[in-house]
């Protein structure tokens, strides 16, 4: 074979290769997770925030209580594989919620763990969410260099996920470090695998606990996909720190053994790969290390990451905002370019974190409320790629850290000043941009049925999801005009949410019996998730009849509904002062 020839080929498979990566970027599953330490947030508690940005494929969108369980002895736990959509799972192992009913059967298992003798309850989704002590974890999936597939797929032999590997560690941790050394040794033990690219392969947790720590968990597979590498970083408490699917701790002090943990084989595998001079190097950097250099094949993928971190840190530091550079990126290759973490300027408080989480770079220069891919009323939602089946083009969208699939949302808040039982999930269903969010405790018992209505492929005015979906679409005919009535009343009803949470609070600490109290907690989320749900739709009712045919109809007397028609800059661009086209009216002539 002439070397033309052989270069020629190697630049189409290299073509190939990118082609197919770019494919599988708009199928993947991508999330931000932020946390906050006790002495960054606004009454000490450690926060977490995340947003689950589901892609292609559906999920099952019911929050599931797992309730606390006694094993006999040499019991086994099943590990389940990966599942889009509903049911997540089938299975009488996990509580009645998973519990086979009617026809289903029960998911096959891709293989078993040693059982404990007893498993604390959690909250769960597709990640176990918070325990009943209070440990809560927030994901964000990672680019790696090394990529693994689970057992009895092509050869693969990876049992666990970060699915499982979150879960397990609500089931017997009540703390971030027994987390991560309980998810990490698992990991090596069995094998850890995240989907087959590099782009997505490996894994990022945010912990956070009882004992007011904050740490981030990094995991990935080993490059034979038998095994597992981690690492994880105590954050600082006055700190805030921003996942964005890409790891983020880099210089590690290995010596630091209260900031850092690692798997025994990290450095090891980094210098087998080559990618890492035992000898010669004093530092390790985890980021530059094991991170998938996403530039290498498109430019945009090195800002996905970088853009959200640069957001985050802004918005809680003014100084940043004015320093950072937005265009740089976070890659393994720019590492320096964002720190790990930032001290924010105040006290980050829930409503902070809810606008943080509903963001659309708003007042910035990338702000998608405005340009003509927003159309005439500034609809920040931009669906990603091109049509199936034509040629891909260069270029992309920002990557905001509300987008239009995000599926649902959370804050969570642990705190060592409060009972366990009283720790707090705040649930946001659907987009956060247009979310309000609910508290769900860690000792609450169950969660009523409009959080358990579980497809996205049916339509049901059951279900608390459809009902912010329906609203958030809805407003998707003319987003700027809608906007001012939903965000009155997202501010409205989280006022109100703000404040019978409070009550409730105040009247389970007070109660003694625990049991008691648990009973309080549930009956107070559950009647707040059932009043925001008939609420939200009659919501969805008032903008219905007030924003149909491009009118706002507000009543039935003269001027009471009116067009509103287009803003002139967007009729100018889309060519509306250019009528008549061509040589002007055709004359008839007799
Ligand atoms: C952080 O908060 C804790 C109490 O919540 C306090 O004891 C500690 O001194 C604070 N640390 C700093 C650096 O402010
Ligand atoms: C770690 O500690 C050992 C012995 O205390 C020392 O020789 C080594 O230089 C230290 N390494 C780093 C990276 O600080
Ligand atoms: C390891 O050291 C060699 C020789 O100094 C250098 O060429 C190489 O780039 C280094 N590798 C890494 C991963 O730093």
């Amino acid at each position: 074979m002439s070397s033309t020839k052989a270069s020629e080929l190697m630049a189409v498979s290299l073509l190939l290769l990118a082609a197919a990566l770019l494919a599988s970027r708009e199928v993947s599953a991508k999330c931000t997770a932020i946390g906050v330490g006790r002495n960054a947030s606004f009454d000490g508690s450690v926060m977490l925030a995340h947003t689950d940005d589901a892609g292609d494929g559906t999920s099952d969108l019911r929050l599931v209580r797992v309730p606390s369980m006694d094993w006999p002895e040499g019991s086994k736990r099943p590990v389940y594989p990966v599942r889009n959509g509903y049911p997540r799972i089938v299975s009488a192992s996990r509580g009645g919620e998973y519990a086979p009913r009617k026809n289903q059967v029960e998911t096959e298992p891709l293989g078993f763990i040693p059982q404990v003798s007893h498993t604390y309850a959690y909250w769960d989704q597709d990640y176990g969410l918070m325990n009943e002590h209070q440990l809560a974890v927030a994901e964000s999936t990672c680019g790696a260099r090394t990529v693994a597939k689970p057992l009895g797929q092509d050869g693969g032999q990876a049992l666990l996920d970060i699915g499982e590997l979150s879960k397990i560690a609500m089931e017997r941790c009540k703390t971030a470090r027994c987390a991560i050394h309980l998810m990490g040794s698992l990991g090596v033990e069995h094998g850890f695998y995240a989907e087959a690219i590099r782009e997505d392969s490996g894994e990022a947790l945010i912990l956070a606990d009882a004992l007011d720590e904050l740490w981030v968990f990094h995991i990935l597979p080993t490059p034979d996909g038998s095994s597992a590498v981690w690492a994880a970083q105590r954050v600082r408490d006055d700190h805030a720190v921003v996942i964005a699917n890409d790891f983020v701790i880099q210089e590690m002090d290995l010596n630091d053994t209260d900031t850092f943990l690692f798997s025994d084989n990290m450095v090891d595998v980094a210098v087998a790969q080559g990618w890492h001079n035992s000898t010669t190097e004093e530092t390790f950097n985890f980021f530059a290390t094991f991170g998938f250099e996403k530039k290498k094949y498109d430019p945009v993928m090195g800002l996905y990451s970088g853009r959200r971190m640069w957001r985050v840190f802004s918005l809680i530091n003014a100084e940043y905002s004015e320093t950072a550079d937005p265009y740089v990126g976070f890659t393994p290759s720019t590492c320096e370019s964002y720190p790990f973490s930032l001290a924010p300027d105040e006290a980050i408080s829930l409503e902070g974190l809810f606008a943080i989480l509903s963001d659309h770079y708003e007042g910035t220069e990338f702000d998608l409320t405005r340009g003509l891919a927003a159309g005439p009323f500034g609809n920040p939602n931009r669906f990603e790629g091109h049509q199936k089946g034509t040629k891909r083009l260069p270029g992309g969208f920002e990557r905001p850290i509300s987008i239009y699939r995000g599926t649902f949302s959370f804050v969570t808040q642990s705190s060592s000043s409060l009972p366990d039982g009283v720790g707090v999930a705040w649930y946001g269903q659907d987009q956060p941009a247009g979310s309000v969010w609910v508290p769900v405790y860690a000792s609450q018992t169950k969660v009523p049925a409009e959080f358990l209505w579980g497809k996205q492929s049916e339509f049901s005015r059951a279900s608390t999801w459809w009902a912010f979906n329906f609203v958030n679409n809805w407003m998707q005919l003319g987003y700027n005009k809608m906007l001012g009535d939903v965000q009155d009343a997202r501010a409205k009803a989280q006022a109100e949410i703000f404040s019978v949470h409070e009550k409730i609070v105040a009247v389970a600490k007070r109660v003694p019996v625990k049991s008691l109290a648990s009973y309080i907690l549930t009956r107070g989320s559950s009647k707040i998730i059932t009043e925001l749900t008939v609420s939200w739709w009659s919501l969805s009712e008032k903008l219905i009849a007030k924003f149909s045919n491009g009118l706002i109809t507000t009543g039935e007397e003269p001027g009471m509904r009116v067009g509103q028609g287009y803003p002139n800059w967007w009729l100018k661009a889309v060519g509306y002062t250019a009528w008549p086209p061509g040589p002007g009216p055709a004359v008839v002539t007799a």
